[in-house]
């Protein structure tokens, strides 16, 4: 593999992790919440985030894959697992690793308010600024990055490396 360079060394993201999930806990305390994790860049955020989190929630995951390039999202996004769990009348947080364009974010979040949620929020890990700059509102979020590709701590580039403890560029 190419090496990579570090962007968010792992105590980072540890130390923010654990802000988000203290944050996220304090406005759902005494409510019905369902973290909704999106397979596969948001599973180790997601498992750190509620190892922070002590409240009685419960969790679930989709997959999505965006038609077309493989580089660029479509904003037509195609459901590969839904939801096991049912979320009308209950408080749902989305939990994705990172957002771009925003155009697979949307998408999820039209198909999930559908389904009727007492509430339905976003966290995000890592948003790139032109997702930023367009304005898109995230509740939680870790860091605000550059438009440039990362990899690590979920996030892959053809499936490698996820396993990173800590989030890198490639370098070529
Ligand atoms: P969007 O629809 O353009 O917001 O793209 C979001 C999805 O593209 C994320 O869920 C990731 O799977 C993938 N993605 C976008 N940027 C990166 C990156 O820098 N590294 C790895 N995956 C990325
Ligand atoms: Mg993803």
């Amino acid at each position: 593999m190419s090496p990579v360079e570090v962007l968010i060394p792992e105590d980072q993201l540890r130390s923010r992790v654990n802000e988000i999930g203290h944050q996220i806990e304090g406005d759902y305390e005494g409510k019905d919440l369902i973290l909704v994790g999106i397979l596969k860049g948001a599973a180790m955020f997601m498992m750190d985030l509620i190892r922070v989190v002590q409240l009685p929630l419960a969790i679930d995951f989709m997959a999505v894959s965006s038609y077309g390039a493989a580089t660029e999202s479509s904003g037509v996004v195609r459901i590969l697992k839904d939801l096991e769990t049912a979320i009308t009348g209950r408080h749902v947080l989305l939990v994705e690793d990172i957002v771009d364009s925003g155009l697979t974010i949307a998408y999820v979040l039209d198909m999930l308010r559908r389904r009727g949620p007492a509430s339905l929020k976003v966290a995000a890990l890592l948003v790139k600024e032109r997702a930023a700059d367009a304005g898109l509102r995230m509740d939680y979020v870790g860091f605000t990055i550059g438009d440039e590709f990362v990899v690590g701590y979920g996030l892959d580039l053809d499936e490698r490396y996820r396993n990173l403890p800590y989030v890198g560029l490639v370098k070529s």
